[in-house]
């Protein structure tokens, strides 16, 4: 198979861990047989200073052109002062809607070895195999307007939080389809009590929900899933929410893995590449180190070769090969815990590659 791909290291950790994941792509082509060609593109702070927009026309061209986008993180302190409309996430933001990459699924899986990583209790994690549908391309990150201005009593500031009923309704569908492969349950999650927003939501829920009979469909307000999500988040199979409390309530999720660092992602539109990065920032305080964990982003490699090139034996080459790596006992500084060996980027990336290899051989 023949794939072009485009690579947006960005900044922070962003191209510390993409180098990584491009890595380990490499040696899954070698292996299996496939070309993959990359080209790399600019976004977020990079792209501020060396292009004067966070987001190129070059890079959408780009994005648009290739089979797939591999995508580090964007952002840091020396953007943070820029207006709104500058700034790199607004990069992020714009190539998500110039894909129309409106769904973002983010999995929450707990390896067995990293069950004493995390800060929660053991028995409460164990078993943990859930699924955040997080809307991407619209609610509060989109709705116009967006401003600061001056009204009669001093400063005012409008964000608008708006949906058009087909937006809600893919990706309501989006997960009743994943969770019919799945454990046959979607919660969503919602604020019905204060916003309007949220009371459509429930009830395209509610409609979508009439065509997926043998889906269960379970509604929960956002503040009582951000409780459950920590004190029984086995409960959950398929959680679908807007834009920006899936966003909260990932990196929330994140923990039950151990770290943020673990957390792939795929965000995928109705045709046309999909994108994947990890749910991770640009980790300002640990980038240039060469110590960020790799993990997350080169598991949304393996997304990228499941969910936008069928490639699932190759796939699960580069789970297998986490969860072994893991189980083997190596770690990076995030999921390590006292008196374990703590391994680099570089190196935890060639455990990673030298598993493939050998599980490739056998
Ligand atoms: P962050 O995710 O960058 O970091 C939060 C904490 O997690 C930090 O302590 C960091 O060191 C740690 N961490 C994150 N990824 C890690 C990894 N792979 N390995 C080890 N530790 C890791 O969030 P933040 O600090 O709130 O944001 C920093 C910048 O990143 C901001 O500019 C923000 O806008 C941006 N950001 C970008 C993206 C993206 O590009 N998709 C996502 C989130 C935040
Ligand atoms: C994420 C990030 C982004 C988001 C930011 C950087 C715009 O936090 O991908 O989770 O909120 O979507
Ligand atoms: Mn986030």
């Amino acid at each position: 198979m023949k794939k072009k791909l485009t690579v947006i290291p960005g900044d922070g950790i962003g191209p510390e861990v993409i180098n990584a994941a491009v890595k380990v792509l490499d040696v899954i082509g070698d292996k299996y047989n496939h070309e993959f060609t990359y080209h790399y593109a600019k976004l977020g702070g990079i792209a501020i200073d060396e292009e004067g927009t966070p987001l190129p026309q070059e890079t959408i061209d780009l994005c648009k052109a290739s089979d797939g986008v591999l995508l580090g993180a964007v952002g840091g302190p020396k953007w943070d002062k820029l207006p709104g409309h500058m700034r790199p996430e607004k990069g992020l933001l714009g190539i998500r809607k110039a894909l129309e990459l409106y769904a973002n699924l983010r999995p929450v899986t707990a390896q067995r070895s990293l069950l004493d990583a995390s800060t929660l209790k053991r028995e409460v994690i164990e078993g943990v195999d859930l699924m955040i549908v997080r809307e991407l391309t619209g609610g509060l990150y989109f709705g116009q307007p967006q401003e600061r201005r001056q009204g009669p009593d001093g400063e005012v500031v409008v964000d608008t939080l708006y949906y058009k009923k087909s937006e809600i309704e893919r990706i309501i569908i989006k997960a009743f389809e994943l969770a019919r492969i799945r454990n046959k349950r979607v919660t969503s999650v919602d604020k019905a009590n204060v916003l309007e927003s949220s009371r459509l939501w429930r009830e395209v829920a509610e409609e979508v929900a009439k065509e997926y009979p043998d889906v269960q469909l379970e509604h929960m307000l956002v503040d009582n899933a951000a409780m459950q999500l920590i004190r029984n988040p086995k409960q959950f199979d398929v959680i679908v929410t807007e834009n920006m409390f899936g966003d909260i309530l990932s990196d929330e999720a994140s923990m039950l893995t151990g770290s943020l660092g673990m957390l792939p992602s795929a965000s995928i539109g109705s045709d046309g590449p999909g994108l994947f990065e990890p749910i991770h920032g640009s980790a300002p305080d640990i980038a240039g180190k060469g110590i960020a964990n790799p993990l997350a982003t080169i598991l949304s490699v393996a997304m990228m070769l499941r969910y936008s090139f069928f490639l699932s034996e190759e796939a699960d080459a580069i789970e297998t090969a986490v969860s072994n790596v893991l189980e083997a006992g190596y770690r990076t500084g995030d999921i390590a815990e006292k008196g374990e060996q703590i391994l680099n980027t570089e190196k935890m990336t060639d455990k990673v590659i030298e598993n493939i290899e050998c599980k490739i051989k056998n």
